[in-house]
């Protein structure tokens, strides 16, 4: 099947399909359907991460699909509690056994839990899991610039992702400049601000405008504007709908609308915060 996603180049020279499907808070029960339903709709991106508790289900959905594994790009994360150095390739290989797979093609720490100050014992655990061939790519979720520049200066890897909250009401525009300046791609988390902005009266003009639903125009805000998403649904007219975006463009005007919608609402935890 030829895949009408649209792939970026991470700086260690790997592609990554821009649009993905997002399996936080898909339960144990309904994850194997879910993620076949995406597989069925055309999505070949997954994130999970080991906290979500899924792993098993989005394996057991993969071995399923009958999917060629080089079709898949599947990334998981380092749960906070496996920071130590020494603990990073055994969390991978747990990971890793629950999916059914040899390798994920994205391996991210999931929070910079900075109060541990151990963010850069975990990453030199992630360059480890990436020279063992665990990894394809290697990453970070939710770092701030600080955290950013410190494993810039002290580490061998450049993460190739940065994952952090952001949508049109949290645009996260001085991250994401810092994102652009150290050569990562930045990830959205919570695309659609967890359904809350898709009722904004902006996006409501936008969707009217072009005869698309709130999400779409959501979603084609971030593909055009060079991120990488992976809305989550359990709804299976949602999962379509949500990959239907590939025959309209917002113009420059509409997206700089949809920039104006900022208001700084953090909906997810502070990574500052987070332990
Ligand atoms: N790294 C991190 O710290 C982090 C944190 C949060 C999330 N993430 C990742 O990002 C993914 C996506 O973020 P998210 O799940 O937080 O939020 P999201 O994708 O912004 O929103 C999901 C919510 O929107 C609803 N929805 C989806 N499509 C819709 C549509 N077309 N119309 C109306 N409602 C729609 C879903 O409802 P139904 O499911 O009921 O249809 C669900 O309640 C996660 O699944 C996870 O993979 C990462």
């Amino acid at each position: 099947m030829t895949t009408p996603v649209p792939s970026l180049t991470m700086n260690d020279g790997r592609q990554i399909p821009q649009l993905g499907f997002g399996v936080w808070q898909v339960e144990p029960d309904t994850i194997v359907g879910t993620v076949l339903k995406a597989f069925e709709v055309g999505y070949r991106h997954l994130d999970t991460a080991a906290i979500y508790g899924n792993e098993e289900g989005v394996g057991r959905a993969i071995a399923e699909s009958g999917l060629a594994r080089d079709e898949l790009f599947v990334t998981t994360k380092l749960w906070n509690s496996e920071h130590a150095r020494e603990r990073v390739v055994p969390a991978a290989e747990a990971s890793l056994e629950k999916l059914g797979l040899d390798y994920v093609d994205l391996y991210l720490i999931h929070w910079p839990t900075p109060a541990r100050d151990s963010y850069l014992d975990a990453w030199l655990g992630l360059e480890e899991v990436q020279q063992a061939g665990l990894a394809r790519s290697i990453g970070v979720c939710n770092f701030q610039p600080d955290h950013l520049r410190l494993i810039v200066a002290r580490a061998t890897v450049v993460p190739a992702v940065n994952q952090i909250e952001l949508h049109p009401t949290f645009t996260q525009k001085d991250l994401t400049a810092v994102n652009d300046e150290l050569g990562l791609l930045t990830e959205a988390w919570s695309p659609l601000g967890l359904g809350e902005d898709l009722g904004n009266a902006t996006i409501s003009r936008l969707a009217a405008k072009h005869h698309r639903s709130p999400a779409q125009v959501i979603i084609r805000w971030h593909l055009q504007q060079g991120r990488i998403l992976f809305p989550k649904s359990v709804t299976p007219s949602r999962i379509e709908e949500n990959f239907d975006v590939f025959d309209f463009q917002l113009s420059d005007d509409d997206l700089k609308a949809i920039d104006g919608v900022d208001r700084g609402n953090r909906i997810g935890r502070d990574p500052d915060h987070v332990t």
